[in-house]
């Protein structure tokens, strides 16, 4: 293929979309690429189980970004969302950073365009600005402190009480740090579209058939739902929470695909997923991070591309953020 054909492909499909014969046997090409390219593959929690298994690291957002940051290996692959892996280029500008499709988006990065934002934030003179990590890195670049959903009420509580905050893009992360600090930072109206498609009428109808079951959440959820939760947390924090529990059931409202680790951590532990408001829908898989597959992490190892790009001066504004989230999680 030649490049200006691909360079067309990659802006209509997001990937390179090239017939890979039977023959080849996906997980083998795609280690044999990793050591010959002195590459480590990086892989979130909410892409399917095969994405996870052939990772080096899988974790969440916070996890993958301190991997990101010490990573020594020359390729970093990316298996998530293209926020994520902005993020790992940010902190390794020198590096080349690929993740197997460019459209591989988040609808709470989307719901923040920085123009938009920084019109917002031109409101607020002397508010300082937390960021979820969900969110562009245009978007970065005005803000003062990245947090995940990990380490949020940590960095919201670095700031003294009387700073007052902006706190973008996520209104159910931002409502729920509200109530835990007492605080009131000024909101951005975004939200996750998994997260906020839980129903709180039928998690109550799941709760009363399976009375021996805890309920555990995001915080990304609404808050009807967080409110009948056992347990809010992160997903690192879902699955620690699940391996320490006495409990043998929970129903879980995140993302489908955390449910791998956590049968792969308690394989005797019965674990249901929180039903969305349509049960047809599918709307517990995040459908952009269902965008990756072993057949186009296997191409785009091959290629290299696509490649996440960004220029020098995005990269030094949005760096500080980060790196200041970084020393403050340690
Ligand atoms: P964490 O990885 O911080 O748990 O966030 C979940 C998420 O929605 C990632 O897209
Ligand atoms: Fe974005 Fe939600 Fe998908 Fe995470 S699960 S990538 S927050 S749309």
């Amino acid at each position: 293929m030649k490049p200006q054909d691909i360079r067309l492909m990659l802006d209509e499909k997001g990937f390179i979309d090239e017939p890979v014969s039977s023959d080849i046997k996906l997980v083998e090409e795609i280690n044999r690429l990793k050591k010959e390219k002195n590459a480590v593959i990086l892989s979130h929690y909410y892409v399917e189980s095969d994405l996870q298994d052939i990772a080096d690291y899988v974790g969440d957002s916070l996890g993958l970004a301190q991997e990101a940051a010490k990573t020594t290996a020359d390729l970093i692959v990316f298996v998530g969302v293209h926020f994520m892996a902005e993020t790992a280029k940010i902190i390794n500008p020198s590096k080349k950073v690929i993740l197997p499709d460019l459209k591989a988006g988040c609808s709470l990065a989307d719901s923040a365009p920085a123009d938009k934002f920084a019109e917002f934030k031109a409101q607020y003179p002397d508010h300082k600005v937390i960021s979820y990590i969900n969110c562009t890195a245009e978007l970065k670049t005005l803000t003062d402190v990245v947090c995940t959903s990990a380490n949020a009420l940590k960095i919201v509580n670095s700031f003294p009480p009387e700073q007052k905050l902006i706190f973008a893009p996520d209104k159910n992360l931002g409502n729920y740090l509200n109530g835990l600090t007492g605080r009131e930072m000024v909101l951005w109206d975004g939200a996750c579209m998994v997260h906020e498609k839980y129903s709180v009428e039928k998690i109550i109808q799941l709760m009363d058939q399976h009375p021996d079951a805890e309920f555990i959440a995001h915080p990304e959820c609404e808050k009807p739902v967080l409110l009948v939760a056992g347990y809010i947390g992160s997903t690192t924090a879902l699955l620690n929470y699940v391996s320490k529990s006495d409990s043998k059931k929970f129903i879980v409202a995140t993302e489908s695909g955390i449910l791998h680790q956590m049968k792969k951590a308690c394989p005797d532990k019965i674990f249901i997923p929180a039903p969305s408001i349509d049960s047809t829908c599918g709307c517990n898989d995040c459908s952009y991070m269902k965008l990756n597959s072993l057949q186009k992490l296997y191409i785009c190892m091959k290629h290299e591309l696509p490649e996440v790009t960004l220029s020098a001066e995005v990269i030094k504004k949005a760096q500080l953020p980060i790196l200041r989230m970084l020393e403050i999680s340690k």
